[in-house]
């Protein structure tokens, strides 16, 4: 795990869009693993601009994206497909066909979670795969006590994390959705490269566990130590406890 530190949260964001548009530049076939939440949004308007700039092509790339919500519809203003729309997918020349999330709304949720591993499979597995962290160190939403072998799967959502994303359904818990779909944390492994970006003094604490702390199911972003490719980018506020 190589932990590089930016001096904040713009250039942090911008240097993993970096990353990532150098992989595209390498291999515009790449199978890209995506993220949401606030923290990523400053990495989609940095791809933007690169679109829009440097004519970065996503014509040819497919995506995956980590997780989302059940039970709310594909249009709902807070579904994961949605903040993709807004943030990425409508604002550079990815084909519609080629971006993939779990459809909370399946009517077999365990049967969408083995098809959606299995597209993945079937493109080649993930080529880089972008994460965040919850403030309860989840990566996609392997709560704590998630198997660090899962794969995609249903999973009940911590107070906590309904907490942290309370802000994006009008300040109310109670109106997040209690479940979601996720890659599970073995499906991430798999990737063969993973870059988490973590910014911010909220997440000092829960970055020092996942790096420097045991590798736990309690901490599931710990097991990125796991990984043969992984970085972790990070600006001076979150990199505070290392
Ligand atoms: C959600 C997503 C995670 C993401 C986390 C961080 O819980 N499922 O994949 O890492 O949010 O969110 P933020 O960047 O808003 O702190």
């Amino acid at each position: 795990m190589e932990v590089i530190i930016a001096p904040d949260r713009h250039k942090a964001a911008l240097l993993v869009a970096r990353i990532v548009a150098k992989e595209l530049r390498a291999d515009p076939r790449l199978v890209l693993g995506l993220a949401t939440g606030r923290t990523m949004e400053r990495v989609y308007a940095c791809l933007v601009d690169l679109h829009r700039g440097e004519g970065l092509d996503f014509s040819v790339c497919s995506t995956f994206n980590l997780d989302e919500y059940i039970g709310i519809p594909a249009d709902h203003p807070c579904s994961y497909r949605r903040y993709m729309d807004e943030h990425l997918f409508a604002q550079v020349n990815v084909a519609p066909g080629r971006t993939h999330l779990p459809d909370g709304m399946a009517p077999d949720l365990g049967a969408e979670c083995r098809r959606y591993e299995s597209l993945i499979q079937a493109a080649g597995g993930i080529g880089l795969q972008l994460l965040g962290i919850g403030s309860d160190g989840h990566i996609g939403f392997n709560e704590p006590l998630s198997a660090l072998r899962s794969r995609t799967r249903e999973k009940a959502l911590t107070p906590s994390t309904l907490e942290q994303n309370a802000p994006m359904f009008g300040g109310d818990p109670a109106a997040v959705p209690r479940r979601a779909i996720t890659m599970g944390v073995g499906t991430i492994l798999d990737s063969r490269r993973c870059l988490m970006l973590v910014t911010g003094e909220s997440k000092a604490a829960i970055l020092a566990k996942a790096v420097e702390g045991p590798i736990t199911s309690m901490v599931t972003a710990s097991a990125l130590q796991l990984h043969p490719r992984c970085q972790v980018v990070v600006d001076e506020e979150a990199a505070a406890h290392l």
